[in-house]
């Protein structure tokens, strides 16, 4: 069966906290759960919640994290951030993350936003793939970083 006939996009609740740590396991190997405590709390903390998760048949396959902000960089515009996005990897190569994206920016052009970023690692070659499909360019901003 074709997991999109039956794909649902909705916003990210709290309540699934749960099932972003089980992917995050999934694909990483490792258990954040703390980590991801962590980010929903300060997340639901901010007043535009653009987050959202896909469903299959009631289970949570897949989660996108967005954000907006303003000024910050010296960018005199409302941006739009892709902070992380995981799909379980038995639902992976479907179109889940593209259709988790494509809603994140429908909802981010709804308020204004002309521009999303995201961080990528150099070597993650899946997610430069995904985001390389999705029209994602190198931008003007490079990133700076000093070990203490
Ligand atoms: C990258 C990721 C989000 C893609 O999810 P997905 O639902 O499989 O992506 P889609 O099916 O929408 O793929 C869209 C396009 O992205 C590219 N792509 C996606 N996964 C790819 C891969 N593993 N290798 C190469 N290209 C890939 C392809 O161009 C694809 O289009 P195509 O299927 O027509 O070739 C998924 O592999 C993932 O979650 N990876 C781990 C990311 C991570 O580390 N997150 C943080 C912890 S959860």
């Amino acid at each position: 069966m074709d997991s999109l006939e039956n794909l649902k996009i909705r916003a990210l609740k709290r309540e699934d906290l749960e099932a972003i740590v089980k992917i995050d396991k999934r694909v990483l190997g490792e258990d954040r759960k703390s980590h991801w405590e962590r980010k929903l709390e300060l997340m639901s903390n901010k007043s535009s919640q653009v987050s959202l998760v896909a469903e299959v048949e009631g289970e949570v396959v897949g989660f996108i994290l967005g954000d907006v902000s303003g000024w910050e960089f010296g960018v005199p515009e409302t941006i739009g951030w892709m902070d992380t996005i995981g799909v379980d990897p038995a639902y992976q190569k479907k179109g889940i993350a593209t259709a988790l994206a494509h809603e994140l920016i429908k909802n981010l052009k709804a308020i204004q936003v002309k521009t999303i970023y995201t961080l990528v690692s150099w070597d993650d070659w899946d997610l430069l793939q995904f985001f390389h499909a999705m029209g994602f360019t190198r931008g003007d901003m490079i990133n700076l970083e000093l070990k203490i």
